[in-house]
């Protein structure tokens, strides 16, 4: 399934540039991949909010049976505001304040828990209220360190070598109802995640009353066209056999952002000028990193297309923005020939996009739209 280029210049024509675009159909179609996937399995989707909190977005959510991971109170409000019941939020937030945690005991989300020196409070102030435990299982596998968060040094999870301490705890009476863990985004391959699943696992053997493992996501998606997806139908067939022998009443939970929406998104832009640098011809579009900052921060790959020139491409450029700094999408990167006032498409933009956007340098945030079969509006 590919974006139809009319369609995206006809929106880039209509509503203007930046602009997001998200076409509902290919978010449902990676909903129900994970559902294929999964179908063996006794488990449950919560889509990891913070890769696109769009109301829209998460109405189509909704709508296919999926709960939600929030990472923030304002995540539990946006999603109790769009009608997700209590029940189908889980929170998983990093350092959260105490607040932040009687704010979601209070309203009943369930809450996993990253670091022992919360259960103090937790004992004192909602001595009933079962928790989850993030767990890190010190295993350094996500693309890239930004988004590593299970390894040796990581902020993320309570690390295993603690669990005498969490023991201390149970016995004083903290009620522990599930595991947790996440290892990073864009796992390259499911063995990975196997063996961060099987580290869970074994450690849940202290765990007499647990109702479910959640074992985060880190699904990858291909951005760079030599990359390759995660096998998420391996990765259930080794579940199946892990459960099997683990023979315990047990549910899986799994967050899946990126997968969802990623390639579900586009943003296209608009080519300002084509300069001549020394060396280099640079295209300077109306966006940057204060847009779409995957390309600078985790040095991420995506695939851009000249729109208004889909010729074979024969010409190098770097592509940049409008910031008062470094702010390139693509270096050496070989497109049809560009001119000005071109349509650039920035692909697999759905995710981590426009909710990592700002205003900096005061430039406006781009529009968004939604595709919807042969038609679309902003949202
Ligand atoms: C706790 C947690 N769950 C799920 C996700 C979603 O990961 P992805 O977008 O790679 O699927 C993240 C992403 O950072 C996360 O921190």
């Amino acid at each position: 399934m590919s974006f139809e280029h009319k369609l995206l210049l006809a929106i880039a024509n209509n509503v203007g540039t930046p602009v997001y675009v998200y076409d509902k159909d290919r978010i449902v179609a990676q909903i129900n991949r994970l559902k294929t996937a999964f179908k063996n399995l006794p488990y449950q989707l919560h889509y990891a909010m913070k890769a696109n909190e769009n109301p829209e977005i998460l109405k189509i959510i909704k709508e296919n049976h999926l709960g939600v991971d929030a990472v923030s109170v304002n995540e539990i409000k946006h999603a109790l505001s769009l009608g997700f019941d209590k029940n189908q939020i889980i929170f998983t937030p990093s350092c959260p304040s105490e607040a932040d945690l009687a704010f979601a005991f209070s309203h009943d989300i369930h809450v996993h828990i990253g670091a022992v020196e919360y259960f103090d409070f937790i004992l004192k102030s909602f001595p009933h209220k079962a928790v989850g435990l993030r767990i890190n299982p010190d295993t350094k596998i996500a693309g890239n360190q930004k988004i590593a968060t299970a390894h040796y040094n990581s902020k993320f999870g309570i690390p295993v070598t603690q669990l005498n301490l969490i023991k201390k705890y149970l016995n004083a009476g903290l009620k522990v109802d599930s595991l947790h863990l996440h290892t990073g985004s864009d796992v390259k391959t499911w063995h990975d995640l196997a063996r961060s699943a099987e580290v869970l696992m074994d450690f849940s053997k202290h765990f007499p009353d647990l109702k479910y493992l959640d074992l985060g996501s880190g699904f990858k998606v291909k951005y760079h066209p030599s990359d390759t997806e995660i096998d998420l139908q391996a990765y259930a067939g080794f579940l199946q056999k892990s459960l099997k022998s683990f023979n315990r009443d047990i549910q899986l939970k799994f967050e899946p952002g990126k997968f969802i929406v990623s390639n579900a998104g586009v943003l296209l832009v608009k080519v300002n000028v084509v300069k001549q640098g020394y060396n280099k011809k640079f295209i300077g579009v109306n966006s940057g990193f204060h847009h779409l900052i995957r390309p600078m921060y985790y040095d991420a790959y995506h695939q851009i297309v000249n729109l208004s020139n889909t010729s074979v491409p024969t010409q190098t450029y770097d592509v940049v923005g409008v910031l008062c700094e470094e702010d390139t999408f693509a270096y050496n990167r070989e497109l049809s020939p560009v001119q000005k006032d071109d349509i650039l498409m920035i692909e697999n933009a759905g995710a981590y996009g426009y909710v990592m956007a700002s205003q900096y340098n005061l430039q406006s945030l781009p529009a968004q739209v939604l595709i919807e079969g042969n038609d679309y509006r902003q949202i």
